[in-house]
């Protein structure tokens, strides 16, 4: 079979209609009912048959190393957002009455000219492209997800970060009527992450609005959030309202609430243990068994430059 990169697939919107799509997928059945418990948000149907062709040869290949991608079903319904619950498969039905239009984000700090977008301005102004990328959470399991999204970097250029601007902070929406987790006190909500700006910089690093070409459904942090290939999971925040470019490295949730456990780069790194289990492997989440966790998440070639002189081994 003729593989086709993501990359090789045009920079542009991506068209495959949901109907279509997901009845491919074998996701809806024969009635052709496109239940609302699927958390798939209404898009125009456009189709494109070329577009339509091409997409669902990315999506039977897999990604670079020839794995499969995970099911719609698995990603939409197994996913980690404290702000909802702490179980894993009950964010998707206590997410669902999220209002995530009208959104907007702002993102300011350390730049010549902050903006604030509505999400669907993002979605029009930059060019979202198909992004298939492994997950790999901190607590050991994996995926392999089809993202819809565009490059931090371009947002990034677009507001002119001062000199002084070394670190990137994003927040999540802070509202606890509506994200019931917001009322546990433990945590210092609201869930912020953070890059170094030569990170959120790279290539790699995006803002995803999408999966499986549709919109991205609430419990996967609908209208957009972070999407950092090579970090844990949990680097990449969802439903982000605010982005700042600042001097010093911005202290996380995670850092907060045990920072001898999570650390501010959290690099995807099969060496080195999180203090309570190992890192050496990983459970692909639909398949049995467990394979060996890679470094960077696969990711080495684009990504291990950002490192150089920095002893691995010593930041988690
Ligand atoms: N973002 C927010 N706001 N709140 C969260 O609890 N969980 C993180 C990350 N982003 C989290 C978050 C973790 S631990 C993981 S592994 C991924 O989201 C899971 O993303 P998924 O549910 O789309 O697979």
């Amino acid at each position: 079979m003729n593989r086709i990169k993501p990359s090789e697939i045009t920079p542009e919107h991506v068209y495959l209609s949901r109907r279509e799509f997901l009845k491919t997928m074998g996701i809806v059945t024969a009635s052709g009912l496109l239940s609302a418990a699927c958390g798939v948000t209404k898009q125009e149907d456009s189709p494109g048959l070329q577009r339509e062709e091409e997409l669902l040869e990315v999506y039977s290949t897999g990604d670079e190393l020839g794995d499969p991608l995970t099911s719609y079903q698995d990603i939409t319904n197994y996913n980690n957002y404290f702000e909802f619950s702490t179980s894993k498969v009950e964010v998707a039905r206590l997410s669902q009455n999220l209002t995530v239009s009208p959104w907007t984000v702002s993102i300011g700090g350390l730049v010549n000219n902050p903006k604030v977008y509505d999400v669907n301005d993002l979605k029009n102004k930059f060019n979202l492209q198909e992004r298939v990328y492994r997950l790999r959470c901190v607590e050991g399991w994996s995926m392999v997800i089809p993202w819809i999204g565009f490059p931090l970097a371009e947002l990034i250029t677009q507001v002119e970060p001062t000199s002084a601007a070394r670190y990137v902070r994003f927040e999540t929406l802070y509202d606890p009527a509506q994200m019931a987790g917001q009322k546990d006190q433990w945590y210092s909500w609201p869930y912020v992450e953070g890059l170094r700006i030569d990170e959120a910089m790279n290539d790699l690093t995006i803002l995803a609005t999408g999966l499986y070409g549709n919109d991205l459904p609430p419990q996967n942090g609908a209208p957009v959030r972070l999407v950092v290939p090579w970090k844990y999971g949990f680097k990449s925040i969802k439903a982000i309202v605010k982005i700042d470019l600042v001097e010093d490295m911005p202290l996380s949730l995670w850092m907060n609430a045990a920072p001898n456990e999570y650390g501010f780069y959290a690099n995807v790194n099969p060496n080195v243990s999180h203090p309570r289990w190992s890192q050496t492997t990983e459970r692909r989440i639909g398949d049995i068994g467990r394979r060996p966790t890679l470094l960077f998440n696969g990711y080495e070639e684009q990504v291990a430059n950002l490192y150089d002189g920095m002893d691995l081994s010593l930041y988690y």
